[in-house]
């Protein structure tokens, strides 16, 4: 399986800033290597022209989130078709930002997932316990109660186009990571939900790990069995550290 590399810029750059990130990993994508696969997620307004900066290359442009319904009155949002009109190939959904400040439930972001794979966009399933569930020692029933409440009224093909990211709330932003430890067995654990689903949904679908991910602590979190890559935030911003990281993920799959 080809490890992942995925950026999620939330709500930071500004169109200059967004150009200048991703024309410097565009740059660089001929040396990425075949087992890497590259994904941006820039914020909605800086989409269309990330597209057409990454045209050509094997790097795919994410959107953040998306709205469940086709079309229709919802001021302010954006449908999957409109991303799929623009050459968007994926879309992160459920990222515990959203799911705190936005109170989505596993049933919407369920929809979500839905309308990405009714216009053949990959949907990011983002899932991860708080500070207080793992303390509590809950996490894993959290993460079981996310996926099944979201992605339990999937078919196995369906499932298959779905890449999932097991992101621990309390390392999101917080310069905090799970172990190498905690990170493998959470993904196991991931793992052998999907595997209820068939040896096939669990062979291809890839779990990433997200939460204060960095050059510094990737080359061991990516050698994990079970952890097929990152969804990287902070450290995506620079170009730098989003670059090793994709040098660091092409060692871990070699
Ligand atoms: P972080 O964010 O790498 O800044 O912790 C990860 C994410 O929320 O996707």
């Amino acid at each position: 399986m080809r490890t992942i590399v995925a950026g999620n810029w939330k709500m930071n750059t500004d169109r200059a800033s967004a150009e200048a990130l991703v024309s410097s990993v565009v740059k660089e994508a001929a040396t990425f290597g075949n087992d890497v696969q590259v994904i941006i997620a820039p914020p909605f307004p800086f989409l269309a022209k990330a597209v057409e900066q990454c045209a050509g290359t094997s790097i795919v442009v994410a959107a953040q989130d998306c709205h469940q319904a086709e079309k229709g009155a919802y001021t302010g949002e954006v449908s999957a078709a409109m991303l799929k009109s623009i050459g968007v190939g994926a879309c992160i959904v459920g990222h515990s930002e959203r799911r705190q400040y936005f109170g989505e439930s596993d049933a919407l972001i369920g929809e979500k997932v839905a309308a990405l794979l009714a216009h053949g966009i990959t949907p990011i399933f983002c899932c991860g316990e708080r500070k207080d569930e793992r303390e509590s020692g809950a996490h894993f029933d959290v993460v079981t109660e996310q996926m099944k409440g979201a992605l339990g009224r999937f078919s196995k093909p369906e499932l298959e186009r779905i890449i999932i990211a097991y992101e621990p709330v309390w390392a999101i932003g917080t310069g905090l990571t799970a172990s190498t430890e905690q990170a493998q067995e959470m993904h196991a654990h991931i793992r052998m939900l999907l595997h209820t689903h068939g040896a096939s949904v669990s062979e291809n679908v890839p779990v990433l790990y997200g939460g204060s991910c960095n050059p510094t602590n990737a080359a061991g979190l990516f050698a994990q069995a079970d952890v097929n890559g990152g969804l990287i935030g902070g450290a995506s911003l620079v170009a730098e550290q989003f670059l090793e990281l994709i040098r660091i993920a092409g060692s871990a799959s070699a």
